[in-house]
């Protein structure tokens, strides 16, 4: 579906989620440990939506899902996730937000960053937005690397931003411009 990054041939490529899924996106969703500590916000997973699925992939004008695939064997190692930001009344000046969540295993292999940067090329290719964005936890050390490996700039923190295990967190924002990629 996405093309590759410029440098090394990415580990990871990028697909629609089909209906057959659905099962395995569920038991994630309802796995801790899968979507990541900085990813666990509490209270029961929503099942996917399989009559959504039927009529198509998981993505429309606002926002999607797709799945990330290790090259090597072909197995589903996670997901990425983006939405649209508005930052004013037209069109013109919405962002996206994206978000990745790698199974543990598959963690720390350089998956995250190429993911993060065929996600990018990817909504480039197919969307006008001009800019990408991502926020993490300031603690989300692996976040922040990976995205600053994918091509993302840091510029700041979001003070307060996100209710998360009982308490406020700061986040840092990242973003990705058109032209930078
Ligand atoms: C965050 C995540 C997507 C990163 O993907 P990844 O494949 O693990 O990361 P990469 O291997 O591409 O890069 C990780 C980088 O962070 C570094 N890193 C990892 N853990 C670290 C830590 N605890 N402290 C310091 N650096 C760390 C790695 O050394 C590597 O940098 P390097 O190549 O310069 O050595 C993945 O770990 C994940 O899914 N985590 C759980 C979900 C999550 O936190 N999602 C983001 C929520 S906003």
């Amino acid at each position: 579906m996405t093309g590759p990054r410029r440098g090394a041939a990415p580990g990871v490529r990028l697909r629609d989620v089909t209906l057959d899924d659905a099962d395995l996106l569920d038991a994630w969703n309802a796995d801790p440990s899968a979507s990541g500590a900085f990813n666990d916000f509490g209270g029961s997973a929503k099942l996917i939506d399989r009559e959504a699925l039927m009529r198509g992939p998981l993505r429309n004008e606002r926002n999607g899902q797709l799945i990330v695939e290790r090259v090597a064997d072909g197995k589903p190692i996670g997901t990425v996730s983006w939405h649209a930001v508005g930052y004013g009344p037209n069109a013109e000046s919405t962002a996206w937000n994206v978000g990745i969540a790698l199974l543990p295993e598959a963690r720390g292999h350089g998956h995250g960053t190429d993911a993060q940067a065929l996600l990018a090329a990817y909504l480039f290719e197919t969307t006008d937005g001009n800019r990408i964005e991502a926020q993490t936890d300031v603690d989300n050390i692996a976040e922040q690397r990976s995205l600053e490996k994918a091509g993302f700039v840091r510029e700041g923190t979001a003070r307060g931003a996100q209710f998360r295990a009982g308490a406020y967190h700061d986040l840092v924002t990242y973003s990705i411009l058109r032209g930078e990629t």
